[in-house]
């Protein structure tokens, strides 16, 4: 039975499972760590740890992640999606699109996706997103969602960055209030991917994509590509306009303009 049946019958509710079972902590190294460890050890999926700051906050690319006490929140998420790796693969853009809709219901904020993984607010970033999965034969057998996000300034954060506080509109709410629509909203989308339904996975993404129409670099390892951004495609690949035609990207480093 696949997991999209199980959860048409009642017995997955994702939208509910993720966050049910929440595990907050003090300090910690990595919340990806503890999940890790509690994924070895056999736990359901959805569990969820909240640290209130890491000593070793990991980003995207070996970058750290900057995780000042009670400044942000952190979180890591057990997922164990139990389908090909080619399904799971809009599932970090559908992440995105989940924390802009969560923190951003009606689009009033101006809070959009770049490309990949970052929720940025006029260029500067508010949060991040980072995805590890585990094969298990052909299949994900699990995966450890991360986010952070930024809530009150801290000086320990890079220029580039801006807490949820400081953004005019928004809604900083409890650390708890916040995860709990983040949760929901991913549980949507992780829903439509389970249920092969990509399109439902990655609604909404053109109108909250950061950079829409723009000239952009991507690096991809010794690779730069550089074309302007038309969209989204249903694998969560970034479609560019080159001049040797339409290219979709799966992967790379997201830059404005021509090597800005
Ligand atoms: C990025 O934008 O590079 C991704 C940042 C992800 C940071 C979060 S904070 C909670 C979880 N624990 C980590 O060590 N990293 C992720």
């Amino acid at each position: 039975m696949s997991s999209c049946a199980r959860s048409l019958d009642g017995a997955v509710d994702h939208p509910r499972i993720l966050g049910a079972s929440i595990v907050r902590m003090g300090t910690v190294t990595s919340t990806m760590d503890i999940v890790r460890q509690l994924e070895r050890l056999g736990a359901a999926e959805g569990i969820t740890v909240i640290a209130a700051s890491q000593t070793r906050g990991r980003g995207r690319a070996g970058r750290s992640w900057q995780s000042p006490e009670s400044a942000g929140l952190y979180c890591s998420i057990l997922l164990r999606p139990r389908i090909s790796p080619y399904r799971f693969q809009p599932f970090s853009i559908a992440v995105g699109l989940a924390l802009c809709e969560a923190l951003d219901p009606d689009q009033q904020i101006g809070l959009r996706l770049k490309w990949p993984n970052d929720i940025v607010y006029q260029e500067k970033k508010l949060a991040g997103i980072l995805l590890t999965t585990s094969l298990g034969g052909a299949l994900v057998e699990s995966a450890i969602l991360g986010i952070g996000l930024n809530l009150h300034p801290d000086t320990a954060r890079p220029d580039h960055a801006i807490s949820l506080t400081e953004i005019p509109g928004s809604n900083p709410a409890a650390v708890e209030q916040l995860f709990e629509s983040i949760a929901r909203m991913i549980g949507l989308r992780y829903d439509a991917i389970l249920c092969e339904d990509p399109e439902r996975a990655l609604a909404d993404a053109d109108a909250r994509l950061a950079l829409l129409g723009r000239a952009v670099a991507i690096e991809d390892g010794s690779m730069t590509h550089f074309g302007q951004v038309i969209g989204i495609d249903d694998r969560g690949a970034l479609q560019l306009a080159t001049s040797s035609g339409i290219v979709a990207i799966s992967s790379g480093e997201l830059t404005r303009g021509p090597r800005s």
